[in-house]
């Protein structure tokens, strides 16, 4: 299992009908489908559904209002946002970004089937292709890891730039590698170092920063993850 879920973190550069991976540095998941065939039997055979556990508190957190404009960023397959646009609505808007071709793909073709209106871009945190305070809320959900340090300094930038004076931030991230314990050590992806991830939300111009701990349960390989909340000015 562990094996087969290293291998989605390949770098792959695909095409999806007419539209193409967009490069970045940071690293590309492009696996479609399949993402979500692991993502789901990790859950259910190692991390006991925490995973999905952490998913709903990461929306909870947002405190999500009808008419609301979310976007996810780092979108992956859009489970998230498909989630969120449930709560924000008819009247609300939902966005999603990832460079990855097959992902997006994958998203769009979950939202067509729900019927839900979601608006799934190929693109890159870099260059968020949204105008200035462009929405209430903003997520991102198990991304911050794959990016370098400058990278999250430039994208946590881009993401203020989107949000409207007072928007939310809502960032879930699985515990860095040397801070797991017991069965989660053998878990392959990487994590973040909340504190210091903070220190640069507080520099990107947030505020009422606050990290909620997600610990692992017994007998389950869950990494253990984090939760941080904010607010732009
Ligand atoms: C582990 S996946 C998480 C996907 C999804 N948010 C989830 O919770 O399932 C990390 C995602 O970050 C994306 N990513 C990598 N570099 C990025 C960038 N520069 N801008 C936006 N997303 C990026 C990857 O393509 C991948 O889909």
């Amino acid at each position: 299992m562990h094996t087969f879920a290293r291998r989605l973190h390949s770098d792959q550069h695909s095409s999806e009908g007419d539209q193409t991976t967009q490069q970045t540095k940071g690293l590309v998941l492009d696996q479609g489908w399949r993402y979500d065939l692991t993502v789901t039997l990790a859950d259910l055979l190692l991390f006991r559904g925490q995973r999905r556990a952490m998913q709903w508190r990461t929306i909870a957190l947002a405190n999500l209002r009808p008419g609301e404009r979310a976007l996810d960023v780092g979108c992956g397959t859009g489970t998230l946002a498909l989630a969120v646009q449930r709560r924000v609505g008819a009247s609300g808007y939902v966005a999603g970004i990832d460079p990855a071709a097959r992902q997006i793909a994958s998203a769009r073709a979950k939202a067509a089937r729900r019927r839900l209106p979601i608006d799934f871009r190929i693109g890159v945190i870099e260059r968020l292709p949204f105008d200035d305070g462009s929405f209430d809320v903003a997520f991102s959900t198990l991304m911050m890891h794959h990016l370098p340090a400058p990278l999250k300094r430039q994208g946590l930038a881009e993401i203020a730039r989107t949000l409207k004076p007072d928007g939310r931030l809502v960032i879930a991230d699985f515990a860095r590698k040397q801070d797991r314990q017991g069965r989660a050590t053998r878990f392959h992806a990487g994590g973040s170092d909340m504190a210091a991830l903070a220190a640069l939300v507080a520099e990107a111009g947030f505020s009422q920063i606050e990290i909620e701990e997600l610990r692992p349960r017994r007998f389950s390989s869950f990494p253990g993850a984090s939760i941080l909340t904010a607010r732009k000015g």
